[in-house]
């Protein structure tokens, strides 16, 4: 018999459930603060042994859908440290700067524009609200477009979103640090933590980390962490496009660290001061690029669909800014406990960095098109997307409580089974009459093409909560029949069914659940 799902609570509020998520992550050997014995270090965070598990297969997934289903694009892992002229080339020392802002009562930095921001993400929340109450109101009759576009109410909150986050973008575009503080004390915006609107002025701050090279101080040459991999297969481009003699459009993929100095880093995996990012570069003939940009946002977005988080939790943002590389832009937002936030980038560059780089570095970065029998430098379509930011994405998402008929609760965390960091965990009923041994051959017999648990401890219902918190997707069960017929209770974490099954069609039965194959078929 398995045990009934009444319904799903979904938690208090998104606070609530953000705490919930961090202190399930550290509880069930996700991820830790970084030095925790040491009070630990800001914005910088650990993975242990189930999240590295599903850290490295969220980026298996992506390598997967991006190198090995493309014949047209190839994996590099360039070195963390770089040349220093490459961060003059990429704009990096110059520009990569965030508006800082401080408030003089309670001594804390904020970055001006997420101050901004989260206005706006509290009047958009108003507007939730006003869509929530209607549809209640109107019940199956409520159309939602409808309501958006006419109600007066919410055409004015929107104005007002629309207004302030142009004149920002407008600002920051001009360099008017001024305005972007007055914006703030019009809005009459408070410090979050204790309500002062004291603050100073705004001013810019370089984000990228220093540090040195050589072994003696005099000698020693200037570096910095580098702030994206993309930089690293810029200036890898002709040596990639000779040795693999790709044609454009082609593209060279690479995950790797990256490091930031965040002004504001208090929403855990979020904005880290050391993430991974998953990057890839596709270079394209110019004036090709509109087409591309449409290709990949559409690409990346099905990539996202195929995990089945739900497609109300995504959308696309288009940037009214754009960075000083790009011609277009939009972020991939996800919905996080904290609202809609940017999950991934899609940007088209131009032929800014090749350019750059050329100009830096005195070497022709161009490539020679046999069609158009004709040198140039390619433009790049580029897709970014952090994998701690995706982690935090799935983990969240996979997060739920449900309330079972027979008045119990169960946590569990309904990881898709792609990403799981186990597949199965194999649980003996007791430990004795040789049922340990059978339950023990089995995962040797799985663990050649899974990862799998052996768990004997406590009874098998307890045994089946934890699996369910941990997001095993399977748990199998050896009991006296087994001894017997050599079939085993096999019990699906999401409906908690349990069927009977040969030992021998486990792995089959497994892995299709499992297997990257069926999930990237999706898309
Ligand atoms: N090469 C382009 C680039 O780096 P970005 O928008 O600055 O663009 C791309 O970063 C992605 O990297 C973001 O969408 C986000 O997922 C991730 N990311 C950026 N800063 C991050 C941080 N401090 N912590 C975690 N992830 C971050």
């Amino acid at each position: 018999m398995f045990e009934a799902v009444l319904y799903f609570c979904t938690m208090a509020n998104q606070d609530d459930q953000f705490k919930k998520v961090i202190s399930h992550a550290k509880e069930y050997g996700y991820v830790f603060q970084s030095s925790e014995i040491y009070d630990g270090l800001s914005a910088v965070y650990d993975y242990a042994q189930n999240g590295a598990e599903l850290k490295k297969n969220i980026r298996d997934y992506w390598w997967r859908a991006m190198v090995q289903m493309n014949d047209n694009i190839v994996g590099i892992d360039a070195a963390i440290f770089m040349h220093p002229t490459t961060w003059k080339a990429s704009g990096h020392v110059d520009a990569f700067n965030d508006p800082l802002i401080d408030n003089k009562d309670s001594k804390k930095r904020y970055r001006a524009d997420v101050l901004i921001e989260d206005y706006c993400a509290k009047i958009e929340a108003k507007i939730d609200k006003e869509v929530d109450k209607a549809a209640k109101r109107f019940g199956d009759a409520f159309n939602k477009e409808e309501f958006i576009s006419t109600n007066g109410r919410v055409l004015g909150y929107q104005e007002k979103i629309n207004t302030t986050l142009s004149r920002m973008a407008k600002s920051l575009e001009n360099e008017d640090l001024a305005d972007v503080k007055a914006l703030i004390e019009e809005l009459e915006i408070a410090d979050p933590l204790t309500g002062s609107r004291n603050w100073t002025e705004v001013k810019q701050f370089n984000l990228m980390f220093g540090t040195k090279l050589g072994a003696s101080a005099e000698n020693a040459m200037d570096l910095y962490l580098r702030p994206e991999t993309a930089q690293g297969i810029f200036v890898n481009f002709l040596n990639v496009q000779k040795t693999s003699r790709l044609k454009i459009p082609f593209g060279i993929a690479q995950t790797g660290k990256a490091f930031r100095n965040e002004i504001v880093a208090r929403q855990f995996i979020f904005r880290m001061r050391e993430f991974e990012q998953m990057e890839m570069q596709f270079f394209i003939k110019p004036g090709t690029q509109a087409k591309w940009y449409e290709h990949w946002k559409e690409t990346r977005m099905k990539w996202h669909l195929s995990l089945g988080m739900g497609a109300e939790n995504y959308r696309f943002h288009d940037h009214e800014k754009l960075a000083h590389y790009a011609d277009a832009a939009a972020d991939i937002e996800f919905k996080f406990p904290f609202g809609f936030k940017e999950l991934e980038g899609i940007h088209s560059r131009t032929d800014f960095d090749l350019s750059q780089h050329e100009k830096f570095s005195g070497k022709k970065l161009q490539y020679f098109d046999p069609e158009e029998n004709k040198s140039y430098v390619p433009y790049v379509l580029e897709t970014s997307i952090g994998l701690d930011r995706m982690f935090l994405a799935v983990f969240s998402n996979s997060l739920v409580e449900e309330e079972l008929e027979n008045g119990t609760t169960r946590t569990v965390l309904k990881l898709p089974s792609v990403l799981a960091p186990v597949k199965a965990a194999v649980l003996p009923l007791v430990k004795k009459d040789g049922l340990p041994e059978v339950a023990r051959k089995i995962v040797d017999e799985l663990k050649w093409d899974f990862n799998v648990d052996y768990d004997e401890k406590d009874a098998v219902g307890r045994r089946y909560r934890r699996q369910d918190a941990n997001g095993t997707p399977f748990c199998i069960t050896v009991d006296h029949d087994t001894l017997e017929d050599n079939t085993v209770t096999i019990r699906h974490r999401d409906t908690m069914e349990q069927e009977r099954v040969k030992i021998d069609d486990l792995r089959d039965l497994i892995k299709k659940e499992v297997d990257v194959r069926s999930w990237l078929m999706k898309m």
